[in-house]
Parts: C-alpha cells; structure tokens; sequence
C-alpha cells in the first residue's frame, strides 16, 4: 500500500504555532498508524497569509489541508484514509 504523505509546514507562523511538535509524530501516533505515512517538512505553504495566522500551523495529508494542525486531529484524519 502507498504510503499517505504528510507534508508539515515549517514556516516561521506555523512553527511557533506548534508544527515544531508536529514534526515528531512518528514516534507519537498509535501503532496501528506506524509506518503507513512519509513525513516531509516544507517552507510556509503561503496559507498564513490568506486566512491571517488563524489557522496555523496547517498541514497537507495526501494534498488535503488540515488547519490548527494537532497530532489527534492528523491520526483522525488518516485512519479516515485508510479506512476508505
Ligand atoms: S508559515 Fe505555514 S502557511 Fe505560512
């Protein structure tokens, strides 16, 4: 199976707002989700600017913004994916 791609933005909004963190989530999620993403850490993906900090940090799961990015809120969405 393709592994799901995790794209973290690690532009200066999106760091301070916690994406700092977010970059360990491999060795945070549960074990059902090791090893079925591939982690990438991208410069701002320019989505500070349209919505005004609020929605940082964002990330793209297989191209698929999450906003206000949590490490809950991404295992969510990619048990969502493999469950489809
Ligand atoms: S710093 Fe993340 S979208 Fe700009």
């Amino acid at each position: 199976m393709k592994k799901m791609q995790l794209e973290i933005c690690c532009g200066t909004t999106c760091y301070m707002m916690g994406a700092n963190r977010l970059l360990y989530i491999e060795n945070e999620v549960p074990p059902e989700l090791r090893g079925k993403f591939e982690v990438k850490a991208l410069p701002c993906m320019g989505l500070c600017n349209d919505k005004n900090l609020s929605g940082a940090p964002y990330v793209k799961l297989n191209g698929i913004i999450i906003e206000n990015a949590t490490i809950e809120k991404i295992c969510d969405k990619m048990r969502a994916m493999l469950d489809d």
